[in-house]
């Protein structure tokens, strides 16, 4: 249970709200700006990045594995995006701490959202964040929100549960190896990458040169995208074709 920690509300530079973690003591995102961190990495250099570059692609739906749900900004942003390009998203995501309703209800993510189709109200957004974030915290198995965006929350820690498989897309969202080191080892990344299927990316903030090396060693060919504002690089590590 998460209810007595106290999860403090941090404003950032673009105008979106991020959240201090009582136990880390670290902001969820980058003081420059939550949501022009979010559609950078994992929106541009993650979403669009594969659906233009997957040589196996046109498929009927794009699985996702998100470490670390947090606020459930990726989420919201990634529901957008299927909503607004018509692609069936099937987006798992895991989480150990759960943000009690009561601050999930002050971030007011879906008022920074336009819908070019209007296809989507900012009432919509709220109901399916809500519904996200409750499913997180009820430990439902899924939640089909809309016909273009499954949700599939796992209440529990990335060191002992098992993963979803056939993943394609990764957002590796934890926090800093400085803060977090056991969430950045050999034997995590090879778990990770023994679910996902061949050609699929993992897409994260860090650009560390030890975590960097760790990927090539389970398999990974990386690259080092640039990043978002007050950050220079991103890393976006791929499977190969023939990965096991
Ligand atoms: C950088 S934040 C994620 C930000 C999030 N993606 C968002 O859009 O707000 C890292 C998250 O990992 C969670 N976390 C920390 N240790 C974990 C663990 N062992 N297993 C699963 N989640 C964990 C934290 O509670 C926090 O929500």
């Amino acid at each position: 249970m998460t209810k007595h920690l106290d999860f403090r509300i941090v404003p950032t530079d673009d105008g979106s709200k991020s959240i201090f973690h009582p136990l880390y003591k670290t902001l969820y995102h980058s003081h420059w700006g939550a949501l022009q961190e979010s559609r950078h990495i994992f929106l541009q250099a993650g979403l669009n990045y594969f659906i233009e570059n997957s040589p196996t692609l046109p498929s009927s739906e794009i699985r996702i594995f998100e470490m670390g749900f947090g606020t459930g900004l990726n989420a919201l942003l990634s529901l957008h995006w299927a909503i607004q390009n018509n692609n069936v998203l099937r987006y798992h995501t895991i989480e150990k701490y759960p943000v009690p309703l009561h601050v999930v209800n002050d971030l007011e993510y879906f008022k920074l959202l336009q819908d070019a189709s209007n296809s989507l109200s900012q009432d919509d957004l709220l109901r399916y964040f809500i519904q996200m974030h409750q499913a997180m915290i009820q430990s439902l198995p899924t939640v089909m929100l809309h016909p273009n965006f499954q949700f599939f929350p796992i209440h529990g820690d990335i060191l002992s549960s098992t993963l979803p498989s056939n993943i394609d897309l990764v957002f590796y969202d934890a926090f800093a190896p400085d803060c977090q080191q056991d969430l950045w080892t050999e034997a995590l990344l090879l778990k990770v990458y023994q679910r996902m299927n061949p050609n699929a990316i993992l897409v994260t903030f860090c650009a560390q040169g030890a975590f960097k090396r760790r990927l090539k060693k389970v398999g990974f060919h990386v690259t080092s995208p640039s990043g978002p504002i007050g950050k220079r690089e991103i890393t976006r590590a791929i499977k190969p074709p023939n990965g096991f």
